[in-house]
């Protein structure tokens, strides 16, 4: 093991030091090279969740590499005004702005539909929309809303859009999923994927559906093995957002001087679309430009009966095909 990939691993585990700015500061001395400047020209990218924090800094990541970059996200006044900076901002910018609820499947399929008739091909999607609700709510089709946003919506998107991505000869889709997914286990019975069994917590409920983000890009991988789609997931580290500081207030005054940029945050998934690195083996799951473990010594290995059980229910929630 080299001197650097033992101080990364080191700073991984300690996740103070890993996780905030002082993880990002120290790793970019030894991280691969940025993307060559104007790589994404001449090419197309999704963004979701683009009106705020991490979102809002990979849309300009990707317009400063050239991309045209669709950027998405529920409230269509936060999308004109967030899209209205950045060509401020950007005066190249080649946006496209976009409105839909990730956790309404109805209006996923309704926009995938749509945008599948007006671009020919997409050379990435970001799944970022992320969310964190205090109490149980459901989306219009009555499934746990961070469920629906941050798993059923984006598998959904991910299938719909399969010809897009296969058309652009070389794409990837990134799901952005949490450090906080290590606190969770994957849940395969129907009440728990739902979050029906217990009462509802708000911390265990996002954990519970970033870990199935992470074992859902996996199942996509091995699914699109050998083809022209890379899935990936990965963590930003502990980010500077308005998500953070409302969500978790507490945590966001004590960690704020040390929390990352939404640009370092974002900075993972603008290089793994950009450069498409290789992926040893069936390992996706990246943060700061490297794979990470998705569990430590003392996690069960993922049950393959709670695998299928788990893409069982996704597939049958979003009426996709089986084909895993
Ligand atoms: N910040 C961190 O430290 C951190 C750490 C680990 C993982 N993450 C992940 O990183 C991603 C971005 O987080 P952030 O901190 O930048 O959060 P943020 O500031 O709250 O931004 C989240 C974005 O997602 C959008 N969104 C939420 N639900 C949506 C839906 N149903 N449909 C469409 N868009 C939706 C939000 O739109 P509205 O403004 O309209 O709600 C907003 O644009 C999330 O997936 C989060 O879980 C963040």
């Amino acid at each position: 093991m080299s001197p650097t990939t033992f101080l990364d691993a080191a700073l991984d585990r300690s996740l103070v030091l890993g996780y905030t700015k002082i993880g990002s500061g120290l790793r970019r001395r030894w991280w691969p090279a940025d993307p060559a400047p104007g790589s994404m020209h001449g090419k197309r990218v999704v963004v979701t969740g683009a009106t705020s924090g991490i979102g809002e800094a990979m849309a300009r990541s990707f317009l400063d590499l050239g991309a045209t970059v669709h950027l998405l996200g529920r409230n269509p006044e936060k999308v004109s005004r967030y899209a209205a900076e950045l060509r401020r901002d950007v005066p190249t910018a080649d946006l496209v702005e976009e409105v839909c609820d990730i956790g309404d499947l109805d209006a996923v399929r309704a926009w995938c539909d749509e945008l599948s008739g007006r671009v020919e091909a997409l050379h990435g999607i970001v799944h970022n929309a992320g969310t964190m609700t205090q109490q149980r709510e459901e989306s219009p089709q009555g499934h746990e809303f961070t469920l629906a946003a941050h798993v059923l919506g984006p598998h959904l998107m991910t299938e719909l859009l399969l010809p897009l991505l296969g058309a652009a000869e070389g794409s990837s889709v990134v799901f952005m999923s949490s450090g906080g997914m290590y606190g969770a286990g994957l849940r395969s019975e129907p009440d728990e994927i739902e979050f029906r069994e217990a009462a509802y917590d708000a911390v265990q409920g996002y954990a519970r559906t970033k870990r199935m983000q992470v074992v859902l890009a996996d199942a996509w991988s091995d699914r699109l093995r050998g083809g022209t789609i890379r899935v990936e997931s990965m963590h930003p580290g502990w980010v500077a957002t308005p998500g953070v500081s409302e969500s978790l207030p507490t945590f966001n005054k004590v960690m704020g001087p040390l929390l990352r940029t939404a640009e370092a945050g974002a900075d993972t998934a603008v290089w793994l679309v950009a450069t498409r690195p290789e992926s040893a083996g069936s390992q996706h799951f990246w943060h700061d430009r490297a794979l990470r473990p998705t569990t430590f010594g003392w996690q069960r290995d993922q049950d393959p009966d709670a695998l299928a059980a788990f893409l069982a229910y996704v597939v049958g929630a979003t009426g996709t095909t089986a084909a895993w």
